[in-house]
């Protein structure tokens, strides 16, 4: 059986995640299905939980499903990579192409979620380096240090900096360039 109609006959995490949590929400105008998909976050910024509820065809359940499957454990900066690469879910299915990318719209609409609210909690008076994360210049610094990081990539799955809009990888790069030298 293929692994669309596995998860569309038994699809996996289904409900919401344990509060708190993050929800995000797509809708397709075209064909009017629609999905929710909730988060839970430890705090080492990893999806420790992930739900799901959807109205609409196999493959946008089945896509869901899968979803929830594969971010379990990861970091929501890495979460949010795989998010960006829908096709990659279920392959490329014609005619089919936007359902695995409504599921992977919500689950960016919760990591928005959390990102906002981790900008909300954010009192510390410390030079931002990534701002869709809060993660400080000297979190960075020490990061680098502490683990012996040398890529942009890394610097992302340790600390989440640099995991929403990209914007921040020149400065994570610049900061990584000054570690480098002797
Ligand atoms: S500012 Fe760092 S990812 Fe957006």
């Amino acid at each position: 059986m293929t692994d669309v109609l596995s998860h569309f006959l038994n699809p996996r995490n289904v409900g919401d995640a344990d509060e708190p949590s993050f929800t995000g929400r797509s809708a397709s105008l075209a064909c009017g299905a629609h999905a929710r998909l909730s988060i839970q976050i430890d705090e080492r910024h990893r999806v420790s939980q992930a739900r799901f509820r959807a109205a609409g065809c196999d493959v946008l359940v089945a896509s869901a499903s899968l979803l929830t499957e594969r971010i379990a454990g990861l970091t929501t900066a890495d979460a949010a990579s795989l998010a960006q690469e829908p096709e990659t879910l279920v392959g490329v299915i014609q005619h089919r192409e936007h359902c695995p990318g409504l599921a992977c719209d919500a689950l960016l609409d919760a990591i928005r979620e959390y990102s906002n609210a981790a900008r909300d909690d954010w009192s510390g008076d410390e030079a931002l380096i990534c701002t869709c994360f809060f993660v400080s210049e000297r979190t960075i610094e020490q990061t680098i240090q502490t683990q012996g990081l040398t890529t942009v990539r890394e610097v992302t799955s340790a600390c989440n900096a640099g995991g929403g809009c990209g914007s921040c990888h020149q400065l994570i790069q610049e900061i990584l360039d000054t570690h480098d030298l002797p």
